[in-house]
């Protein structure tokens, strides 16, 4: 892998920084993967991360002498920090602890790893790492979130069992996954610089404690066009509904269940976004209440209300300056027709239309897609979802830079 992927990392200027927690015994292999691939790498540590990994580790493994410390003379007689923050292409923190997340959102210069992402116009990409809990309190989700809207990447976490005995989102992303993340940072494809947000899978509308209303979308198209979208370069958050599902490599996902939790996740970050995807089946109506206990079954009939869920991509496309949008119409009968009439109402600029069937649409390997602009009509014929999304993502990347062109001429 490191081999393939040599031409896009060779000579790469990478600042790993080091906090303080139990994953940072990981980030030895990614500095690893990193030299391997010969970017030429330098590592600062804050002061809490030398408990966990010993800097002569790293040194061993770059070649170069870690920095722990702001007022360290021999230190700084070989690379003075503001040296080291001009130098760097990229810095990326792995692990970040919450306490290094928060001093960052707030600008605390307190550590020489801090001092160098304030004093840097690098890049800074974040794979947080801390106890579940840490990571999802709001305290936490606002610093994180907070980061993000100036532009800094956020790498994971990994869901899954924690040192720590509890179970859920909060561990370091693998090494292997953060070095992907690196090389699709320096690729420059067709999206480079752009935020796409993109919504996938199905939503459930609860009506009782344990039942909801949902459809048969398996999430897959959606995961493969953010795949996608990150191999040419973008920046992705994903929106997703329940799926079986892993978060695609180099995406930032938030589950949902409802869609008016989709449309808050969407509405919540859409102002960061130069593109929206809305793959997502959502359900277009939801229960007016929903009972706390579980309805009993009765003789008699049994009715429930339903009430319209908000249509989060006509909203989107109404907003004073809108993303570029991409729309999907899964038809059964009429297919362009019905496609189009869609592409009318809801002022998108592209939809892409396709006829649910036994082997191409919902829950299958397979699809094929007709894209719809005032350009005309391209036919994507059937074929898996992961080639299908690459040439989605193609003609979408041109769409929208014509449109971007022509906006600023
Ligand atoms: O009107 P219809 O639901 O068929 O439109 C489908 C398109 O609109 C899809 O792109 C879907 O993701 C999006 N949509 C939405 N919010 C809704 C319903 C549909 O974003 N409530």
């Amino acid at each position: 892998m490191a081999h393939s992927d040599s031409h896009i990392l060779a000579g790469r200027r990478i600042l790993l920084g080091i906090s303080g927690g139990i994953a940072a015994c990981k980030t030895a292999e990614l500095a690893r993967l990193l030299v391997t691939a010969s970017c030429d790498v330098r590592v600062v540590m804050t002061p809490a991360a030398t408990q966990f990994i010993a800097p002569l580790t790293l040194q061993a493994i770059t070649g170069w002498p870690v920095s722990t410390e702001i007022f360290d003379p021999q230190q700084e007689a070989a690379m003075g920090h503001i040296a080291l923050a001009r130098w760097a292409d990229l810095i990326v923190i792995a692990p970040a602890s919450a306490d290094c997340i928060a001093k960052l959102y707030t600008g605390q210069a307190d550590t020489l790893l801090h001092t160098l992402c304030l004093a840097s116009t690098a890049p800074l990409a974040l794979a947080p790492a801390m106890n579940t809990h840490m990571w999802q309190h709001p305290a936490t989700q606002a610093n994180i979130q907070g980061l993000q809207q100036r532009g800094v990447r956020c790498w994971g976490p990994a869901d899954g069992a924690q040192a720590c005995g509890d179970t859920g989102p909060g561990r370091l992303s693998e090494p292997t996954e953060l070095y992907q993340h690196i090389v699709a940072h320096f690729t420059h494809g067709s999206l480079a610089d752009c935020h796409l947000l993109l919504t996938a899978g199905p939503t459930r509308e609860p009506l009782d404690a344990v039942r909801y209303i949902g459809n048969r979308s398996s999430g897959r198209m959606g995961y493969a066009i953010a795949a996608a979208a990150v191999e040419q370069g973008a920046r992705v958050t994903l929106i997703s509904g329940p799926t079986a599902l892993a978060c695609p490599a180099g995406v930032t996902r938030y589950l949902v269940q409802t869609a008016q939790q989709m449309y808050d996740q969407v509405m919540a970050r859409i102002a960061q976004a130069d593109i929206f995807v809305a793959c997502a089946a959502v359900a277009d109506y939801r229960p007016e209440t929903c009972a706390d206990h579980k309805i009993k079954k009765g003789s008699t009939p049994y009715s429930l209300t339903l009430v319209p869920n908000p249509d989060i991509l006509a909203t989107v496309a109404a907003l004073p300056k809108p993303p570029y949008c991409l729309g999907f119409a899964a038809e059964t009968d009429q297919v362009l027709a019905h496609a189009e009439a869609k592409r009318q109402a809801k002022q998108i600029p592209l939809l892409a239309a396709n006829q649910v069937s036994a082997t191409t649409g919902i829950e299958t390997d397979e699809n094929a897609l007709t894209l719809l602009s005032d350009q005309g009509r391209i036919h994507l014929p059937q074929q898996p979802k992961q080639r299908l999304a690459r040439q989605l993502i193609h003609h979408l990347a041109e769409q929208y830079h014509a449109q971007t062109a022509v906006q600023n001429s």
